[in-house]
């Protein structure tokens, strides 16, 4: 495959071959069969795909095998990384007088509600060791609205083009959506944090499977996604911001809100 794209001038990126081998269970011995998954880059186009699939079939180190070995071979595509912005529910700050503030906290379609409450600078969920550990839900979106103090979230998700984002998120800033898929924890500084959560949860909703902390000691594309360097989400001049640093440059992209 690789002799084939070098000679059509196609340059590819990561390719994966997961292997599963099946032993004989009678004889001597030995290999029965390999199954081989190969997922291909997300930029190949059908032709090119067809192409590279029939210099693998023509590959005489397969077809020597083959007489021995039973090969079977599956072809994926990697997917295209999802394009993703996080939603925050606005408040609706509806009275002030000195000293003290009303406003409207609903969010549309709420059928679960949690306060939780940090005292000092809990995180949550606890590390494992020294793995840090994260939650995500299958069938409840996070609404997660600071009712006093400050909390740092972070957030990772395989799935999207930008996987790390890290929000220090309080009051003014309305309620963090937090999508199905989305692995997440937060922290609190010195001074702790109280946090309503107002969770959308579907019919598949079940308390005993939802919030179970995943470790990324054995999730190495978490800690991938956790390596890319993360997007911060901040509240600055009475305005959300979304920042990007790296070592040489810092952008700022004001929102449209
Ligand atoms: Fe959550």
């Amino acid at each position: 495959m690789g002799i084939t794209a070098k000679e059509e001038g196609w340059k590819l990126d990561e390719i994966t071959v997961e292997i599963d081998k099946e032993m004989t269970t009678q004889g001597a011995r030995k290999i029965k069969s390999l199954s081989l998954q190969i997922k291909m880059p997300v930029e190949l186009k059908e032709d090119q795909l067809q192409v590279l699939q029939k210099a693998t079939r023509d590959c005489p180190v397969l077809r020597s095998l083959n007489n021995s070995i039973q090969i079977k071979v599956k072809w994926n595509q990697a997917q295209k990384k999802k394009h993703t912005t996080l939603n925050f529910v606005p408040t609706h700050v509806f009275r002030e007088t000195p000293q003290v503030t009303f406003f409207d906290a609903g969010v549309k379609g709420s059928n679960g509600s949690d306060v939780v409450i940090h005292h000092g600078s809990a995180l949550s969920p606890p590390n494992d060791d020294d793995f840090e550990q994260y939650y995500v839900h299958h069938h409840q979106i996070d609404h997660n609205l600071v009712l006093d103090g400050s909390r740092t979230f972070t957030l990772l998700n395989p799935e999207w083009d930008e996987p790390h984002h890290v929000i220090y998120l309080n009051q003014k800033m309305g309620a963090l959506q937090i999508p199905i898929g989305t692995y997440h924890r937060s922290v609190s500084g010195p001074d702790g944090s109280m946090v309503l959560n107002q969770a959308v949860r579907d019919s598949d909703f079940d308390s005993s499977k939802e919030f179970i902390p995943v470790s990324l000691r054995e999730r190495p594309d978490l800690v991938a996604a956790k390596a890319v360097d993360p997007i911060y989400w901040i509240w600055e001049g009475d305005q959300l911001k979304r920042t990007k640093l790296n070592s040489l440059l810092v952008k700022t992209q004001q929102i449209e809100t």
